[in-house]
């Protein structure tokens, strides 16, 4: 069973099925081992076979089965934490890269699709950044001139978007932006890799990372990868995790997918400068439309003020839409957020035979692509001119604050270790949910299934030891301090741990 069919499935897991790669059976060697097939490690594949490099891909799921599979797929420029705020942290230099470099991986995702003629739904269309019920127009002025100033010169402030509904104040325009299927997009993307001669395998966990020359990868199975470079393309770097700690940041962030009428809207990405933000855009099936709603992001494992986020998103959307129908999809994903809103692509932070792309910060789909496009020119041994911006190692001063706030969260969490669980009994914890049992490491998860049937495992999580937490939205064990997850059963969801929850003795009721 794939480890990660408990969770929700996606519009595009729904709408589109991925080729199946069988799992690696024999060691291999090659020049380029890319851990991870998503749209991080196959750009990067794709541009390293298009030069004549050997790659062997490796996932621990199916093709798109980790965090690319539970996008939204929206291609813009319009940054997560937006022109004002990059400048401030990164300088007039690093806004101006991380507008062109953004522009560039939309142009490159539309370059690959021509080339390899991909069935992706591709679409150019305009992208909008709006004021939340509660801001003001002044912030809106002020990332106007910040874009501008970063380079583009072809946003606009609006009285609105165009979608007829005045409960949306003013927005800027930026024209030019995109969207499409991911995973059709992956699938174009896989076909391409084994035309050029890449292998692709799938369900082939990487337990160990060995840097050095050559580099080696150890799979679940004792197996070995032996390559010139390794690339960790997947979304936590799943070697030596604690470096990255202090530079991202685990969040959960929610989707939902409402039926609405053919026509009614016109195809169009928004983002409102509420904190955290709303996302959306629209999907065009045959008969209908499906608005994508995304939003009620929080810190992974400290979901304490959030008590349903599906229902808060769907409040503001009738609230937003009122031609919204029912609720088709809902799902969730995990992002991991730099200081300074933009990815981690380049060397590891200890090996420079590793290279790593992490921290998409909400900007998976452009930033998976720089990561491809950088690692492509750096792997062969050529500068890149924004491989500084996107540096791994780098500290950005002005987000001293920020640091400081996360890693206070982070801490607080070892308080886990010498408090008393969250339940004191089995019989306090109801069907199909979850409750953490006893004191220390001796700390029990207990799962309550639906037919009632309690499942036991250590809470201890097998990253670096912090305490899991139930996630009753999920049906996860969520981990607080750098984002590891596991299912019901303790089966491994989201790195940067390894291995799954280990085992527990039974309670007595
Ligand atoms: Fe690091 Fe759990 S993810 S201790």
């Amino acid at each position: 069973m794939d480890q990660r069919s408990q969770e929700r499935q996606s519009l595009w897991q729904v709408t589109a099925t991925v080729p199946s790669y069988p799992p690696l059976t024999a060691s291999v060697q090659t020049s380029v081992a890319i851990v991870g097939a998503g749209i991080s490690g196959l750009t990067t594949a794709y541009y390293l076979a298009k030069a004549g490099i050997a790659v062997v891909v490796v996932d621990d799921g199916p093709v798109g089965g980790g965090e690319t599979g539970r996008t939204t797929a929206q291609l813009t420029c319009i940054l997560d934490k937006g022109y004002a705020e990059t400048r401030r942290l990164r300088g007039d230099a690093g806004a101006q890269a991380a507008a062109a470099s953004h522009r560039a991986a939309i142009d490159a995702i539309e370059q690959i699709i021509a080339t390899e003629k991909i069935e992706c739904d591709f679409m150019r269309i305009d992208g909008y950044l709006f004021l939340a019920a509660d801001d003001d127009i002044s912030t809106l002025k002020t990332e106007y001139e910040a874009a501008y100033e970063a380079g583009l010169t072809d946003v606009r402030l609006v009285d609105a978007m165009p979608l007829g509904n005045t409960a949306f104040g003013p927005a800027l325009h930026f024209p030019n932006q995109g969207q499409f299927h991911i995973l059709r997009y992956l699938n174009g993307l896989c076909q391409a890799i084994e035309r050029m001669g890449g292998q692709i395998y799938c369900n082939t966990r990487i337990n160990q990372v060995h840097g050095g020359t050559p580099t080696r990868l150890e799979t679940a199975d004792g197996l070995q990868i032996t390559a010139d470079v390794s690339v960790l393309a997947t979304n936590a770097p799943i070697n030596d995790f604690l470096g990255y700690s202090s530079r991202v940041f685990a969040h959960r962030t929610y989707v939902i997918g409402v039926r609405i009428p053919r026509g009614s809207i016109a195809p169009l990405l928004a983002f409102d400068t509420a904190d955290p933000y709303h996302y959306v855009r629209l999907h065009v099936e045959d008969d209908h439309a499906v608005l994508i709603v995304g939003g009620e992001d929080h810190r992974t494992g400290q979901p304490e003020e959030l008590a349903a986020p599906f229902a808060a998103l769907e409040q503001w959307t009738r609230e937003y839409f009122p031609m919204a129908e029912e609720v088709m999809y809902r799902w969730s994903g995990q992002v991991l957020n730099s200081l300074d809103g933009l990815a981690l692509i380049g060397p590891d932070l200890v090996d420079e035979h590793v290279f790593v792309i992490t921290g998409d910060t909400g900007m998976g789909m452009t930033h998976g692509t720089l990561g491809g496009i950088i690692l492509a020119d750096l792997i062969m041994g050529r500068p890149h001119p924004w491989a500084a911006l996107y540096d791994p190692a780098r500290l950005p001063l002005g987000a001293a604050g920020e640091v400081l706030s996360e890693t206070v969260s982070t801490i607080a969490q070892a308080k886990e270790w010498f408090s008393g669980g969250d339940v004191d009994s089995v019989n306090e914890i109801p069907d199909d949910s979850g409750g953490v049992i006893g004191m220390g490491p001796a700390k029990t998860a207990v799962y309550r299934d639906a037919q009632g049937t309690l499942h036991y495992c250590s809470a201890v999580c097998t990253h670096t030891g912090c305490i899991v937490g139930w996630n009753d939205v999920e049906k996860s064990w969520d981990c607080p301090c750098h984002g590891s997850r596991y299912d019901a059963f303790g089966r491994l969801l989201n790195g940067p741990a390894k291995d799954d929850l280990g085992p527990a003795k039974p309670i007595a009721e």
